[in-house]
């Protein structure tokens, strides 16, 4: 009896959510590079009509635009494209085959990778219940060096999970890391690259990660918006938002109808909230929320951090998101000939260089720097300018992992191992040239010291090239 009830409950749930997640069966993703502000203009009258979903935001001449176009749109959007004479090119014919490839249940018979780390691998992308699972099994298994930590609630009353590693809880002068991972739902590289590192931390026996991992009290969460994760699993696949429905309002026929149902978290943040690069539009993707820090999870990550910042000095910040592969150094909000803006800019930056250099020699993953004007666009509102201007943060990025937009928000599972083991080289790159410029040491002459030679060795490289 117990048994049949048990199926039958199991049969419901399936059913359910069988019938709640959104089908992109047919959904063609085109790719267009608009030549000049003509052709900007254009795609710009095909997003504001609803006639496509755009990957991208913003664009500008040159840039390669990607946009998600329901089957009876199709006609009508290709039709539009040729009136204006603007090339298009067919990525994917079916976007629900991506997806389901992307979480496609492991064939039978298939060997766990060797890079299993408890009840995780990185061979799949997996769900908030499951990594919320991980994350209580290494407290258990660590009891000395690993604890569950809970920065507050989302809106649907879920925790915002992470855990701390400690391997010095006696040490008094703190140095402090943060990795933010899926504040964006639909990302969810982000996600399984922060485990990663957790798993690099607690095995590796490099020198490197050894210091990397110990020097620093980290505080690390792989789902900031858990609402929204659990969405892209349950719901619709192409989430991005949290799920808020204080702003609640048909977003008209063409668009997913929920689509106001959320807030933009990397736009609610309370610095320059909604000067730049952020909508106050519910039915936008951008959307900065009715107010700023309106929303429970930005409360609860703008409290935690500061919190931390009264602890010890928070030497990293880090943003995981997906996609376009760059490292974006604080102030999102200013222009390009402003980019100094930030008190350690230059630092930030040579750190993020070398970082990325060295990223790039496993695979020859090339990842872009600089502030978001020059290589994104500008933005205001996100967790990291905020978490830059309000605490003592030291270094602060978002880092936009793979790919460049060959699948997007939909990298395979296959490319999970890779692209973790590169951003490892890069982080570990990062770590070492933090601490060639003085940021583990107090005197703050060193760190000037070693920036100028920095910049000289930087110099001498040009010139030797
Ligand atoms: C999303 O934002 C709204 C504010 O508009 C907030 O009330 C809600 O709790 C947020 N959703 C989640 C899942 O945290
Ligand atoms: C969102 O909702 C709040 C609270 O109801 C309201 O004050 C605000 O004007 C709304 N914003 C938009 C853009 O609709
Ligand atoms: C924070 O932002 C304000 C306003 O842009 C600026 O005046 C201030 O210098 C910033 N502080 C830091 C530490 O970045
Ligand atoms: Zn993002």
């Amino acid at each position: 009896m117990k048994v049949l009830l048990i199926c039958l409950i199991l049969i419901a749930i399936n059913a359910n959510v069988n019938a709640e997640y959104k089908s992109y069966l047919n959904y063609k993703l085109y790719k267009v590079n608009p030549k000049n502000q003509d052709d900007v203009n254009t795609l710009k009258e095909i997003q504001n009509n609803g006639i496509g979903e755009f990957w991208n935001e913003y664009f500008r001449p040159e840039d390669d635009v990607r946009i998600m176009v329901e089957p009876s749109w199709e006609n009508i959007f290709l039709e539009r494209l040729k009136e204006a004479k603007l090339e298009v090119k067919l990525i994917f014919n079916n976007l629900q085959e991506i997806i389901y490839k992307q979480k496609a249940p492991r064939q039978a018979g298939t060997v766990r990778s060797a890079n299993s780390f408890f009840s995780l691998d990185w061979d799949d992308y997996y769900d908030l219940e499951q990594i919320n699972h991980w994350l209580d099994e290494l407290a258990e298994a660590y009891p000395n060096i690993v604890t569950t930590v809970v920065m507050g609630k989302s809106v649907e009353d879920r925790d915002i999970k992470g855990i701390k590693i400690d391997y010095h809880p006696e040490r008094t002068d703190k140095k402090i890391g943060f990795l933010e991972g899926t504040l964006h739902a639909r990302e969810w590289i982000s996600t399984a690259t922060i485990t990663w590192i957790v798993k690099e931390f607690l095995t590796s026996s490099d020198p490197d990660v050894r210091a990397f991992a110990e020097n620093l009290e980290w505080h690390i969460f792989p789902i900031v918006n858990p609402d929204g994760y659990v969405y892209t699993f349950t719901g619709n696949r192409m989430w991005r938002k949290n799920r808020s429905k204080t702003n609640f309002t048909s977003c008209g026929a063409n668009v997913n109808d929920d689509m106001s149902n959320g807030v933009d978290l990397n736009r609610n943040f309370d610095f320059v909230w909604m000067t730049v690069g952020a909508s106050n539009d519910p039915c936008s993707n951008l959307f900065a929320g009715p107010s700023p820090a309106s929303e429970p999870e930005t409360q609860a990550i703008s409290q935690y951090v500061l919190e931390l910042s009264d602890r010890g000095e928070i030497i990293y910040y880090i943003a995981f998101h997906s996609y376009t592969q760059m490292f974006v150094i604080p102030f999102s909000h200013v222009a390009s000939n402003q980019m100094l803006a930030a008190d350690n800019y230059a630092n930030m930056f040579e750190i993020a260089v070398r970082s990325a250099e060295k990223l790039s020699q496993r695979f020859g993953t090339s990842y872009s720097v600089g502030i978001a004007a020059n290589v994104l666009y500008p933005m205001s509102g996100t967790s990291f300018d905020w978490v830059k201007n309000y605490t003592n943060t030291r270094i602060s990025y978002l880092i936009e992992l793979r790919d460049m937009g060959e699948f997007g928000f939909l990298l395979p599972a296959s490319q999970i191992i890779p692209n973790n083991l590169e951003v490892m080289d890069g982080l570990i790159e990062m770590d070492k040239t933090t601490k060639l410029l003085g940021y583990y040491t107090t005197a703050d002459a060193s760190k000037i010291f070693y920036s100028l030679s920095v910049v000289i060795f930087g110099l001498m490289a040009i010139l030797v090239v």
